[in-house]
């Protein structure tokens, strides 16, 4: 709605733009350290790094995780901070470090070539998380393994509840996962909380597996080890391109989407070299390198011209996800010990 058309037309307007380097960004040769903790898919966190160290001749050390790990991982280690800046993954997590102090503020010099939606992430967290991509959440089901079974193919949230489907639906635990967490309180956000959580009760019948990292179930769908997956669309496109037997669909219902997020940690040991990255990792230069590395989410910088595979949101019915309400560190926490008191551990 609101916010999906803002994105739907920047996404088609982020066409051809040309954008400069930013000056000061790092020359090769530069000397020092930097500590990423990254949260999208490993190969795009590689390259990433390497046209980082590249680029600067800073020397990365990256560790991927997922959205909630990292979270916990920061907060964990605030009195004596390991790591010096969180590049990517969902949103909500990034806006709770924010809110609770565990994230440095600042403003970069190319705020002026982002969309809309990633600076509103920038203002909500007073100017201590940014918005790097967008990315709307799907099902993905492999075409081959519904026809054996005979299944209809789901088309909206609801099909997910037919017990023909009892064990064949993947997605990911929403404690150490923002694509299941995002997932969570879109079904909070479509549905009401009491009949949001009645459909996740019943949904636990049918899946198999809560897995740790959000984009598991899309691969484990391209391999039919699970016949249905929940991810981001993009996840789903990933195995697509390589030619697996998916089908990714955008729920009839609606469906809620990501701002993908970086956060300077606070007390950030290289704090100078993560503002290099910071900056850096707004250029169009380097948002083109997710696409090169088979990540199709649409770039917040409006020069960088999202990969033609990317989902086209103007396709999808998006709901006016509440990210002021579902980044908060009290509806997140509370949420979570829901989540887990009354559907993780329910007998199937
Ligand atoms: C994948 C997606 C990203 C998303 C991330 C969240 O890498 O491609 O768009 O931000 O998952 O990871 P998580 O494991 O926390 O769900």
């Amino acid at each position: 709605m609101t916010q999906f058309g803002i994105i739907g037309r920047l996404s088609l307007a982020a066409f051809g733009l040309a954008v400069s380097a930013l000056a000061g960004a790092g020359s090769a040769g530069a000397q020092g350290n930097l500590v990423v903790y990254c949260t999208v898919q490993e190969e795009w966190c590689r390259g990433m790094v390497d046209a980082f160290e590249k680029k600067t001749g800073i020397k990365v050390a990256m560790t991927r995780k997922s959205s909630g790990e990292l979270y916990a991982q920061i907060k964990a280690e605030a009195a004596n901070p390991r790591g010096d800046i969180w590049w990517g993954g969902t949103g909500d997590p990034h806006l709770q470090a924010a809110e609770e102090g565990l994230s440095e503020e600042y403003t970069s010099p190319i705020m002026n070539q982002l969309h809309d939606w990633s600076v509103r992430q920038w203002e909500q967290s007073k100017k201590r998380t940014v918005g790097i991509y967008a990315g709307a959440l799907g099902l993905g089901f492999n075409t081959k393994q519904l026809a054996a079974k005979g299944i209809a193919e789901p088309k909206c949230w609801a099909d997910l509840l037919n017990p023909k489907l009892k064990d064949e639906v993947q997605v990911a635990d929403p404690n150490s996962s923002g694509t299941s967490y995002t997932m969570l309180a879109t079904v909070v956000q479509i549905m009401g909380e009491d009949k949001g959580f009645d459909y996740l009760k019943s949904l636990h019948r049918n899946v198999n597996q809560y897995t740790k990292s959000g984009a598991a179930p899309a691969k484990a769908t391209s391999l039919g080890e699970t016949t249905v997956g929940i991810t981001f669309l993009h996840d789903m496109v990933t195995y697509i391109v390589d030619g697996a037997p998916i089908k990714a669909v955008a729920p009839c219902e609606g469906t809620g989407y990501e701002i993908g997020s970086m956060t300077l940690i606070k007390g950030a040991r290289n704090m100078e070299n993560a503002k290099k990255w910071y900056d850096w990792a707004l250029t169009a230069e380097a948002q083109v390198i997710g696409g090169q590395n088979k990540s199709y989410q649409v770039p917040s910088n409006k020069g960088a011209k999202a990969p033609p595979q990317a989902p086209d949101f103007t396709q999808i019915k998006m709901i006016n996800y509440d990210f002021a309400k579902y980044g908060s560190s009290a509806e997140r926490t509370r949420l979570l010990s829901k989540w887990d008191k009354d559907v993780k551990n329910l007998p199937k």
